[in-house]
């Protein structure tokens, strides 16, 4: 009889590609089965995120439950960014967590569950050209990691401790990933990395000269694949021909992501992010102009140590001026092992109050933008099932839109009339097609 196992991902994509991957090794190898009560599992996993402070908070509060309602014998491992960074400190505050197993080193699963106080958090550890098991969540959309860690030093990030180095993954393991799940059904492509276009600047063996703009080619030229998204791009990396490729290739969804941080230049120094509120604004207007119909969506982090009214207000302006389809908002958060932990840190009233002006303001902007989609037809991807007869997908351009329907729209692109557009969801019919 198979073992069970029970994961709890909290996290960003790469962590969510990352629990498949520790799903399929322990499936594959150790003859696990997935459920998903932790009380009837033989292995409990939690896979950790540390960007910021509450997840890390939760943790040993989460862990402590785990503990107290696991079968008898069953194990209890944490894995992930926040395992990288307190390492043997976990079991130190928490004696019965069998094993740590950090970001960097999740192809060691099927070690660590043998090893009673394993601490696996090597971040020089190099899993590059390491091949997977098999195992996705969904059939439809396939997340495939094209690097690992992150190069860049961004002064309030602990990615670079807790994922180390950026390692780009070979260009013909990508690929075949791709063809892999194309075979299984999947439509779109989600390509993963903590600074995507940067892809091709370093891999683990020498010798390949292959940048972002040509692995997305390559990856078009794959015939099933009808989309391919990435996560995240940097702006600074946004040059003229990475633009002409996503605006040119018709398989690329028209959604960038670009991560701002901050509309003012003072506060992008501070943060090592090494563009301007100019470069940004260029960019911006430049996909704007090439992409029709174009999503843009950004992480902002409001009350960056030192940031005053006026680089909030610079902030504010870039807001104005690109109306952004999504924006990721984020109180500053200080994080061990970054230097902006050190620097002065602006009143918690106050980053209260600008991230409340930052949110009210999107709302209003996105009010404005979905009021526009009525009667609008996207070509939409549907990928999930909802009670009461409904079903969700998205667009493109990456509107989630919402249809009545039932398993024969799943795993299709259909076109799709906007009817009743809300903030977070288009309401739509499908259009009649006539054959
Ligand atoms: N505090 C708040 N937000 C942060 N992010 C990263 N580090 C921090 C921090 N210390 C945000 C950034 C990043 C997103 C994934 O999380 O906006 O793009
Ligand atoms: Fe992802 Fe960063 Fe959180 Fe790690 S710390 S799970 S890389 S968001």
């Amino acid at each position: 009889m198979s073992k069970k196992l029970f994961i709890q991902t909290i996290g960003c994509a790469m962590n969510v590609r990352d629990s498949e991957h520790i799903i399929a090794e322990l499936g594959q190898k150790e003859d696990f089965e997935l459920i998903d009560r932790y009380e009837d599992a033989d292995l409990i996993l939690i896979n950790t995120c540390s960007v910021r402070e509450k997840p890390v908070q939760k943790l040993f509060s989460e862990i402590g439950q785990f503990n107290k309602k696991k079968k008898a014998g069953a194990k209890l491992g944490v894995c992930g960014c926040t395992a990288s960074h307190l390492g043997e400190e976990i079991i130190k505050r928490a004696p019965y967590v069998d094993f740590v197993l950090g970001a960097r080193n999740v192809s060691k699963i099927t070690d660590v569950i043998h090893k009673k106080g394993a601490v696996e958090v090597d971040i020089d550890f190099d899993e590059s050209s390491y091949v997977f098991s098999d195992f996705r969540n969904s059939p439809y959309k396939a997340f495939i990691n094209i690097s690992i860690g992150c190069d860049k030093q961004c002064t309030f990030c602990i990615v670079p401790s807790t994922r180390g180095e950026e390692i780009s993954i070979p260009a013909e393991l990508i690929v075949n990933e791709a063809k892999k799940a194309a075979k299984n059904g999947a439509k779109e492509i989600f390509l993963l990395g903590q600074n995507v276009n940067n892809y091709g600047k370093r891999f683990s063996d020498s010798g390949k000269n292959i940048d972002f703009p040509d692995l997305l080619e390559m990856i078009s030229e794959i015939k099933e694949i009808q989309r391919i998204r990435f996560t995240s791009p940097h702006p600074l990396h946004m040059d003229d021909r990475f633009l002409k490729v996503f605006a040119s290739n018709e398989k690329i969804c028209k959604s960038m992501h670009m991560p701002l941080q901050s509309g003012s230049t003072k506060i992008l120094k501070e943060m090592k992010r090494g563009y301007t509120k100019e470069w940004f604004l260029d960019r911006a207007q430049k996909l704007r102009q090439s992409v029709r119909g174009v999503h843009i969506s950004t992480d902002i982090i409001v009350a960056f140590p030192g940031e005053s009214e006026e680089d909030f207000a610079q902030t504010m302006d870039v807001v104005e001026k690109v109306k952004f389809e999504q924006i990721f908002s984020f109180k500053y958060s200080p994080r061990p092992l970054t230097k902006a932990a050190l620097m002065e840190q602006v009143d918690p009233q106050v980053a209260s109050r600008r991230l409340k002006t930052l949110q009210d303001r999107q709302n209003e902007i996105l009010d404005e933008i979905s009021s526009k989609q009525k009667g609008k037809i996207y070509e939409v991807y549907f990928d999930e099932l909802k009670s009461g007869g409904k079903i969700v997908g998205r667009s493109d351009n990456n509107f989630m839109v919402e249809v009545v329907g039932s398993e024969e729209l799943l795993g299709k692109i259909v076109p799709v009339k906007i009817v009743e557009p809300k903030r977070m969801v288009l309401y739509g019919e499908v259009v009649k097609q006539t054959a």
